[in-house]
């Protein structure tokens, strides 16, 4: 009945966060802001514009439009240097071993990302050979909670949105898998995740045949 896996980048596959939220952090500096950890939770799965959004929000800034854009560059500039020196090392754990059961089951795997720097991180960790599709931040113009992301990662893959199970770590992407019609794994907290179908706290450990058995 399922045939793709659609996975979330960061916080799923990979740990980027702490390098997200070093990133905002230090560009806070030039409204006089310190980000606190609580807040970077809620910019998971959030897009890059959007996020600076919320951080100018909440730290009571009015910025032009120049002064935007000039951050977002800067922040992504520090952020493209924090990851330069990632490495497969930074895969999650249990994940190597999780796509490698699908791939032999046969399951089709494609990346459902907000983030622009997709590639670079995929490249890096060496994780790039498992992917039939990638759809990321390059390729979509709505943000999650919309589906966009993954109903276009499901027709990349020539499967209907039913056929496909999507991993998420964020609120919002677990929304945006419900949305679209696909089964959804919370990679996380229960009581955060509460709207994905089911929820583990990491892939260590998994069989797929015991976690992807939907009735
Ligand atoms: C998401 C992250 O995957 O990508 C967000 O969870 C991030 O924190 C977003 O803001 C956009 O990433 P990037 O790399 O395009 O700035
Ligand atoms: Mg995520």
């Amino acid at each position: 009945k399922y045939k793709a896996c659609l996975f979330d980048l960061d916080g799923v596959l990979v740990d980027t966060a702490i390098y997200h939220f070093k990133a905002w952090r230090a560009l806070g500096q030039n409204f006089g802001y310190q980000l606190t950890e609580e807040q970077n939770e809620q910019l998971k799965g959030i897009s890059r514009v959007e996020s600076l959004d919320r951080i100018l929000n909440w730290a009571g800034v009015q910025a032009s439009e120049e002064d935007k854009s000039k951050w977002l560059i800067e922040k992504n500039e520090h952020y493209l240097e924090l990851i330069s020196q990632m490495n497969p090392n930074e895969i999650l754990p249990g994940v190597s071993d999780f796509l490698d059961q699908i791939k032999k089951e046969g399951y089709l795997i494609a990346l459902g990302s907000a983030s622009k720097n997709a590639e670079i991180i995929l490249n890096k960790t060496g994780l790039m050979h498992w992917f039939d599709a990638i759809i990321d931040g390059n390729k979509v113009t709505k943000s999650k909670p919309d589906p966009e992301v993954f109903l276009k990662g499901a027709e990349a893959l020539g499967v209907s949105p039913a056929e496909c199970i999507v991993f998420e770590d964020a609120v919002a992407g677990v929304e945006a898998a419900k949305t679209g019609g696909m089964k959804a794994v919370g990679i996380g907290e229960v009581s955060v995740l509460n709207q994905a179908d089911k929820v583990i706290s990491s892939f260590e450990g998994i069989l797929s045949k015991d976690l992807l058995n939907f009735q």
